[in-house]
């Protein structure tokens, strides 16, 4: 069954993070537009709520009312399934005074926390990790800048280091080993932060933020990516996304569809708060594999599972190098997609940090398939087997709320 027609993707789910998150370091009152529904955005409202943001939802979409700092002195915090909740809170806990306790769901306790907290201690901080993972206790106050060269390329470590270093004394600067998304660099700047970039290196001082009177969502470019990777690969697909975020710290998916002969067509509807457009993808025959190298792999980080499905069906081996970092998201997802996609038939191997898959494979879904509970793992097998026709019963599948909770729909919609 192929996929036709235009979809509008939820407001990103990076950008709606931040926008709650950073509200508690924030004066002024905001109307959002295009906020993220999903369920891990959700974790980050249900904490900034319960220490001090104001938000409300009507028809017009959400109102935040900044926190300015004013936060309660102590919280147990749920971060549910989400990283960047937990992640960039550290940062902004550790510059605050008092005694908050992080934990989360089954997955998130997996997770590393300790690649955090060794800045945040850095500064001043005093953070207690179980195991280097959570529960996590931040106790926060007066804090140091430090000049930082982050040992992997995350925007989630960046972004706790910098939150932190805007409450501290001097400068604090970071180099980060290849470019991760820059959202809360954006943010920062527009609403009013010291923060500059001198050779190579990001640089923030103590400032004050205010949130802009309104703030539009560009649509989530990692959800989007679902759709428009698959119709490349199903015959007779045509698959636009409306209103899409176009940072190039995120869109590094369509430069490998294109490398792989896709056709797409890309054309800008906006700028503000950052560019975002209209992207289309046409089913393209003989797509050809290529290589992925390190350095760009944070610009697709999240996109390696649907990239590995095109990969299936594309002439040749594609090599994806330096994914380790997929180890250690909601699921191992290099484990989880050469086991799920190689049980549909795909030829895939993981070697240390490198992703290889044979193309192409003629695929078949078994009766059932596992997503270990991971929303991108679920999404990636749907359309696998959207692609051979089939109805498996994908356990977990419920995960997609975790970021696209109109998934479901979506698919319905492009395929009637
Ligand atoms: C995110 C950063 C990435 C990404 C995650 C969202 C963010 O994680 O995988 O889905 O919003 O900063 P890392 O920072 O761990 O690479």
């Amino acid at each position: 069954m192929s996929l036709k027609g235009a979809f509008h993707p939820p407001g990103d789910k990076s950008i709606s993070h931040r926008i709650a998150l950073m509200a508690l370091l924030a004066s002024g009152e905001c109307s959002v537009t295009n906020f993220s529904p999903c369920a891990d955005v959700g974790s980050s409202l249900d904490a900034v709520k319960l220490i001090g943001v104001g938000a409300r939802v009507d028809e017009n979409g959400l109102t935040v009312n900044g926190a300015a700092g004013n936060i309660s002195k102590s919280a147990r915090i749920d971060c549910g399934n989400s990283g960047t909740t937990t992640r960039l809170l550290m940062g902004i806990l550790a510059g605050r005074q008092g005694d908050f306790v992080l934990d989360g769901d089954a997955s998130l306790r997996k997770r590393p926390m300790e690649r955090v907290a060794i800045p945040l201690r850095a500064m001043g901080a005093v953070i207690d990790c179980t195991e280097g993972r959570l529960p996590v206790t931040v106790s926060g106050g007066a804090l140091q800048g430090i000049e930082y060269d982050l040992p992997v390329a995350s925007a989630q470590l960046k972004s706790a280091v910098l939150l932190a270093g805007i409450q501290g004394a001097g400068v604090t600067s970071v180099r980060e080993p290849s470019a991760s998304r820059d959202h809360t660099e954006r943010l920062l700047q527009s609403w009013g932060a010291r923060i500059s970039h001198v050779s190579g290196r990001l640089l923030v001082e103590n400032s004050a933020l205010s949130l802009p009177p309104s703030l539009y969502v560009p649509g989530d470019a990692s959800s989007a990516a679902f759709f428009l990777c698959a119709a490349a690969i199903i015959p007779g697909s045509e698959v636009t996304a409306e209103q899409m975020l176009l940072n190039p710290t995120r869109t590094g998916f369509l430069e490998v569809l294109k490398r792989m002969g896709a056709q797409i067509e890309v054309q800008l509807q906006g700028t503000e708060p950052e560019p975002r457009g209209s992207v289309t993808v046409r089913f393209t025959p003989n797509l050809a594999a290529c290589r992925v190298s390190p350095g760009e792999i944070p610009a697709l980080v999240d996109e390696v599972p649907i990239l590995a499905l095109v990969a299936t069906q594309s002439r040749g081996t594609t090599v994806l190098e330096g994914v380790g970092e997929l180890r250690l998201k909601e699921s191992d997802r290099l484990a989880a997609v050469a086991s799920q996609l190689g049980l549909m038939g795909a030829r895939i191997t993981v070697d240390g940090d490198v992703l290889i898959v044979e193309g192409p494979s003629t695929l078949k879904a078994p009766e059932l398939l596992q997503s270990y509970s991971d929303h991108r793992i679920a999404m990636t097998l749907r359309l696998a087997a959207l692609m051979v026709g089939a109805d498996p019963v994908i356990e977990g599948e419920e995960s997609t709320a975790i970021s696209y909770p109109g998934f479901h729909d979506t698919l319905w919609e492009l395929t009637r």
